[in-house]
């Protein structure tokens, strides 16, 4: 049997390549258009892996026919991680993140009912929404409601095109698990996933100025690095490399700023796995993943520095707009049911950011 993993060349997807086929004797499919990834990932799964023949490749996208792909393997389970993920982005360009995320998820269920796949989605703790009480949610937690007028809208605790469209795919992929009764659903919703394999290979390293804060603050150490050791390099010209912004450093918290559940790619990347052989499977599996713990945006740059001994210069800013001051997770469901564990600790997920600099 054959495992379909969309966008398997991107920061998620590329590290659960490699724990499927570290911890399975399956063999996988990866369908990516590359729009957010670049191929050498492949071959750098592979340098991993060191097992070509267990590795395909299909340059494609999620919303065009993937008949042949289904027609030529027999495909146990798909692994859904491709979408467009920038929170800002899909803000001034909704209608091509509802296409892509949504129209492509619908068209995957196409093939899925029609040769009854397990489908694990990548969703996310944005469809808990913002509020005031963010800490140690559940999966029983309310998610946000699809309101219909004006009014309700402004009440709606999703604040963005991109968690709209996870929320909505949650709902399809419920509604298909109902329908459907041999499909069986697992939705799980990943807290703030940070890190990079060992090797360094497979980091978020994205395409353009990042919006998150450990790319941001590896761009940063990176930057500083070089100019110390009068070296460059190529994609870190921008200026807006040389100090990182920390927004807001007057919250709730024990230093002002904001805390966020940090997990390790590679804890993620098994959760992948867990579910896979997950022998009690219902229609619609809920999970979170995240560690449980806490961390300060503060403590989290402080922790990079110490442990890599890099300067990472940063300046106090205002609030980001949308930030929920603390965002953890309960992750008790994930650990009892599939017997997950996390494995990583924040020291750990500095140390394997900081590695990328050498691959
Ligand atoms: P990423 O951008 O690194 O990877 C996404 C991959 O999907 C890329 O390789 C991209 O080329 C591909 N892709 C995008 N649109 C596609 C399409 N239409 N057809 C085929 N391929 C397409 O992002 P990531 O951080 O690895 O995120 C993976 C998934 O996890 C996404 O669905 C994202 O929403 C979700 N998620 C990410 C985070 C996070 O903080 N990184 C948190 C929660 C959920
Ligand atoms: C974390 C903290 C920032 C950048 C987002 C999405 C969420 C999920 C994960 C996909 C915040 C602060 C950041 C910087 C900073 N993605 N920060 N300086 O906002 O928790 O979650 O990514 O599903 O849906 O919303 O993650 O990494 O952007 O920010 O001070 O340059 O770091 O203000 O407090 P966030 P993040």
């Amino acid at each position: 049997m054959y495992i379909l993993i969309t966008g398997g060349c991107g920061f998620i997807g590329s590290n659960v390549c490699v724990e499927v086929l570290k911890n399975t004797t399956l063999s996988i499919i990866i369908v990516d258009n590359l729009c957010n990834s670049k191929y050498e990932v492949v071959s750098k799964i592979n340098s991993i892996i060191n097992q070509p023949q267990r590795i395909i490749f299909y340059k494609n996208d999620i919303r065009d026919p993937l008949d042949s792909i289904f027609s030529s393997y027999p495909i146990s389970t798909i692994i859904h991680c491709a979408g467009l993920k920038a929170v800002s982005e899909s803000i001034k360009n909704p209608l091509e993140y509802y296409d892509a995320n949504v129209n492509g998820t619908i068209n995957l269920l196409k093939y899925c009912t029609k040769y009854n796949c397990h489908f694990i989605f990548s969703s996310s703790a944005t469809v808990y929404g913002n509020g005031n009480n963010m800490d140690s949610i559940t999966e029983t937690k309310n998610i946000g409601s699809l309101p219909i007028g004006n009014d309700s809208f402004q009440n709606s605790p999703i604040t963005n095109p991109y968690g709209t469209t996870k929320l909505m795919i949650e709902k399809i992929l419920y509604d298909t698990s109902i329908a459907y009764p041999k499909v069986k659903v697992t939705a799980l919703r990943y807290f703030n996933p940070i890190g990079s394999h060992e090797s360094g290979l497979l980091g978020d390293d994205p395409n353009g100025i990042p919006n998150n804060l450990m790319p941001y603050i590896y761009r940063v150490a990176l930057y500083n690095y070089k100019s110390k050791n009068n070296s460059t390099c190529n994609h870190l010209k921008q200026s807006a490399y040389k100090q990182l912004q920390i927004f807001g450093t007057d919250y709730n918290t024990p230093d002002g700023t904001c805390c966020r559940d940090f997990i390790h790619v590679v804890d993620l990347a098994n959760a992948h796995v867990c579910a896979m052989n997950n022998t009690n499977l219902t229609n619609y599996n809920i999970y979170n993943v995240g560690t449980g713990k806490a961390t300060s945006v503060k403590e989290l740059v402080d922790t990079f520095i110490k442990v890599n001994d890099v300067e990472v210069p940063y300046v106090e800013s205002d609030r980001r707009p949308g930030d929920v001051e603390i965002l953890c997770c309960n992750s008790n469901k994930i650990q009892t049911e599939l017997n997950w564990h996390p494995k990583y600790s924040i020291d750990q997920m500095c140390i394997d950011v900081w590695k990328q600099k050498d691959s």
